[in-house]
């Protein structure tokens, strides 16, 4: 089988965030499957060393006001397909943004583009390669469906969602620059309140729909959820799957990882606490003996942390730390600059964004909060529970899915990995931030929830053999 995978992040060359890890890891968990994945990115700057070293497949003389061509480029055990456009993709800074903080004025076409390119692969433009099934993840790979139902195509089409807030809403002026016909401005395509929505548009016209977890799944046909698409979901239902998210077990490997000072085990367990005496030295953390908590996060409404700033002096009078590492919302970051100065030496904040260190936090932490309003499925709670540092999450999405609440049911029966709580609220986290200082003042219940978090199967196996069986239905 020959999928090819339209989206606008691939781990570990770009990324702003989970959409990233997921589609690095999951090629490389159906390639072990005998499913051959290519994916078509945009060669952004961060990707020039891999495009030189690319074989051109594809030239287009004109796209979008600009020409472009596609690069084939294995690199890191990913076979890429890099759409070169320099017009489009060629700039410094955030893959989104520009540097005011907001959209990039041609978003549109970037990714209408990135569509175009996608749809004109799934109808044989490459010389060899013609993929059977083409899954095109959020709304900027959206318009793989439209292009391809504009051509009269009937190449089988995946539209995965790993977040509805973001949905590439346009001005109905932009099909014409698109080169989409006008009937995609209809209720039962793109338009949505008047404008063109890039997601609606693959909703309502992809052959199957996938999400990043079944709770997820089932939240987005609700009003508070659905984020004003709740109803495209429900009339969708029929061919919408949640299938959870994993983790590349080889990038995320507490006994392997390079960037802790001090590899360990489900054995050797002990030796998390010279990773927590280096990340407290790190963030400028005295060497207390409470439960060190961290957050590593995009910083917006959707993680809650808001909530956090509200309950860090209850955290604190548990003799608790926290280390966060995160940037996004301006205020939020200031807000908790101002809590490290306030607490310097029990709370540590590094605004930024770092790969390297954010291993080290899952090295070093005890705990890792994630009090999220919604999480389609989320990462960093795996990769918790794979270096045995308890999840404490909102009882939502995927995280809902993947962390079993240390309750007295599952406490007797041996089951707990990390602390759920709800509603999400600050009284909510500031209940399990005390339920989770509880727990790590029991050493030993402490200990077996830590080994059954790094237990528990969190890779792709059962994940990309869903994947697998949902796309032989299609084919
Ligand atoms: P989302 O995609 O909504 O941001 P996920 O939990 O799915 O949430 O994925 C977030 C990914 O980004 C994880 O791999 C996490 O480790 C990483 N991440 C988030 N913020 C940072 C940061 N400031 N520095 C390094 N990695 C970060
Ligand atoms: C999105 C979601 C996150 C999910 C990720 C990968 O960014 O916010 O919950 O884990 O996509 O699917």
């Amino acid at each position: 089988m020959n999928i090819l995978f339209v989206a606008s992040e691939c781990a570990p060359f770009i990324k702003t965030g989970g959409l990233a890890d997921v589609i690095g890891a999951v090629p490389k968990a159906l390639k072990t499957l005998g499913t051959k994945v290519r994916i078509l990115l945009p060669a952004y700057p961060a990707l020039s060393g891999e495009l030189a070293r690319g074989t051109e497949l594809m030239a287009l003389p004109d796209l979008h006001g600009g020409p472009a061509r596609v690069v084939a480029v294995t690199a890191r055990g990913l076979d890429l397909l890099l759409l070169d456009a320099p017009h489009l993709f060629d700039r410094a800074g955030n893959i989104y943004l520009g540097p005011d903080g907001t959209d990039w004025p041609d978003n549109a076409l970037r990714f209408g583009a990135l569509s175009y390119v996608g749809a004109q692969i799934a109808m044989g433009a490459l010389d060899g390669w013609t993929p059977d099934l083409v899954n095109a993840h959020d709304w900027q790979a959206a318009l793989v469906p439209a292009y391809l139902a504009a051509a009269g195509s009937t190449v089988p089409t995946v539209m995965t969602i790993h977040n509805i807030a973001f949905q590439g809403v346009f001005d109905a002026g932009v099909l014409g620059p698109l080169g989409l016909p006008a009937d995609m401005f209809s209720v039962d395509k793109g338009e949505y309140y008047g404008r063109f929505s890039f997601l609606k548009c693959g909703l309502m016209l992809a052959a199957k729909i996938t999400t990043v977890s079944p709770t997820y799944a089932r939240e987005l046909m609700d009003p508070d959820f659905g984020m004003g698409l709740d109803g495209v979901m429900q009339a969708r239902r029929a061919d919408l799957t949640g299938i959870v998210n994993g983790i590349d077990l080889d990038v995320w490997n507490p006994e392997t990882d390079p960037g802790i000072p001090s590899p360990y085990s489900v054995r050797s367990l002990k030796k998390k606490a010279q990773n927590k005496s280096a990340l407290q030295d790190r963030f400028g953390l005295t060497h207390a003996d409470g439960p060190l908590f961290c957050v590593i996060s995009r910083l917006t409404t959707q993680k809650g942390l808001d909530l956090l700033l509200k309950v860090l002096p209850s955290l604190l009078a548990h003799g608790a730390q926290l280390a966060l590492l995160g940037t996004g919302d301006k205020e939020m970051e200031q807000a908790f600059a101002n809590a490290a100065r306030r607490y310097s030496g029990q709370v540590g904040v590094i605004i930024g964004y770092d790969e390297n260190l954010s291993h080290l936090m899952q090295a070093g932490s005890d705990a890792i909060l994630i009090p999220s309003r919604f999480e389609p499925c989320g990462l960093t709670q795996l990769y918790g529970l794979r270096y045995g540092t308890i999840p404490v999450v909102a009882r939502t999405g995927g995280l809902a899915d993947t962390v079993i609440d240390a309750n007295l049911a599952a406490l007797d029966a041996g089951c707990a990995t990390g602390v759920q709580f709800a509603p999400v609220t600050t009284v909510g986290l500031e209940q399990a931030i005390a339920r989770t200082c509880d727990l790590f003042g029991q050493p030993k219940t402490w200990a077996g929830m830590q080994r059954r978090a790094m237990r528990q199967a969190v890779g792709w196996d059962a994940s990309a053999r869903a994947y697998l069986s949902l796309f032989e239905t299609l084919i």
